[in-house]
């Protein structure tokens, strides 16, 4: 298994991006090792007498020149919220980097990189090193509504944005798979992260269309490196962790469409 690592990272600034996401810039006081697009960390949650356990959050983004990591995260309970009141200068714990990573297009190849609510995140720093790489990279982001969005200029900067939100309220009414986009682009691959029926209905389409397809499984974590066993999932291999066999599955791999 490759190197894990525990430290202290300092909060930099932490960004309000709508009523319930949050950006943390936090920064390492060395150099950062190798952060693949698709690895999480397991944080810390210090001042939350609820909040045992780490939390898994996906590496949003690397600014290596800095060794900054960013992270987007959407506050859902008791430990999310309190990471929420973060402010700069605080510290924040976390063992980085676990799991796999996406695995990458080659040059000249198109991409669909497909997010739902805050499954955008692992996107952005995929979507930064697919296009270094010289790969075609388009983004289709679902939301439920408008007020869920965030400003996706970082995104725009690596690939095409096309946007689905539930009410219509931006981008094309409907879902993911719904939209126009997706009988008008030549793809090689598609990445996914979000909600598993997201996934299932974009590995569906996926397998229609003969097109190489990873999504990025969430499920509860607790030690985050293949110890505790309570982040399995079932594979056509028997029972793998998601925390360490993943959280980037193939499609092919997985027993979804049977
Ligand atoms: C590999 C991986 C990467 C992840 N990356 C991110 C990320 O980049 N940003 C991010 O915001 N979250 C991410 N998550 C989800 C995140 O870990 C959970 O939202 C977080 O652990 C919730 O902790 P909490 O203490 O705030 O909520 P808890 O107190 O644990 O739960 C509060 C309530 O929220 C519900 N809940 C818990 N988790 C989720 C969830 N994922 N979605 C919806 N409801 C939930 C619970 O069922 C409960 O009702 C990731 C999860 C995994 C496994
Ligand atoms: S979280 Fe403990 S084995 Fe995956």
């Amino acid at each position: 298994m490759p190197k894990k690592f525990l430290s202290d990272f300092n909060i930099v600034s932490n960004d309000k991006l709508n009523e319930s996401y949050f950006r943390l810039c936090i920064a390492y006081n060395g150099d950062l090792p190798t952060i693949l697009p698709g690895q999480f960390a397991e944080i810390r949650v210090d001042g939350s007498s609820t909040t045992f356990l780490r939390r898994p959050i996906s590496i949003h983004d690397v600014n290596i020149d800095k060794n900054e990591i960013n992270l987007l995260i959407n506050k859902v309970g008791d430990g999310t919220q309190t990471l929420s009141r973060l402010k700069s200068g605080d510290t924040l714990n976390m063992v980085y980097p676990l799991g796999n990573g996406f695995n990458l297009l080659s040059k000249g190849s198109s991409a669909l990189l497909v997010g739902g609510g805050v499954g955008i995140a692992p996107l952005l720093y995929l979507g930064r090193v697919l296009k270094q790489k010289g790969v075609d990279v388009n983004y289709l982001l679902g939301f439920r509504s408008k007020k869920e969005t965030i400003d996706l200029n970082d995104y725009n900067k690596y690939g095409n944005i096309f946007i689905t939100t539930e009410d219509g309220s931006i981008g094309e009414k409907g879902f993911v798979t719904s939209h126009s986009i997706l009988s008008k682009l030549l793809i090689d691959k598609i990445y996914a992260c979000g909600p598993m029926p997201m996934m299932k209905a974009i590995g569906v389409f996926a397998s229609k269309n003969n097109i190489d397809c990873e999504v990025s499984l969430e499920t509860k974590m607790a030690c985050g490196v293949g110890a505790c066993l309570c982040c399995v999932t079932e594979t056509n291999e028997g029972h793998k962790c998601v925390c360490t066999d993943g959280p980037i599955f193939n499609i092919k791999d997985l027993t979804w469409q049977k």
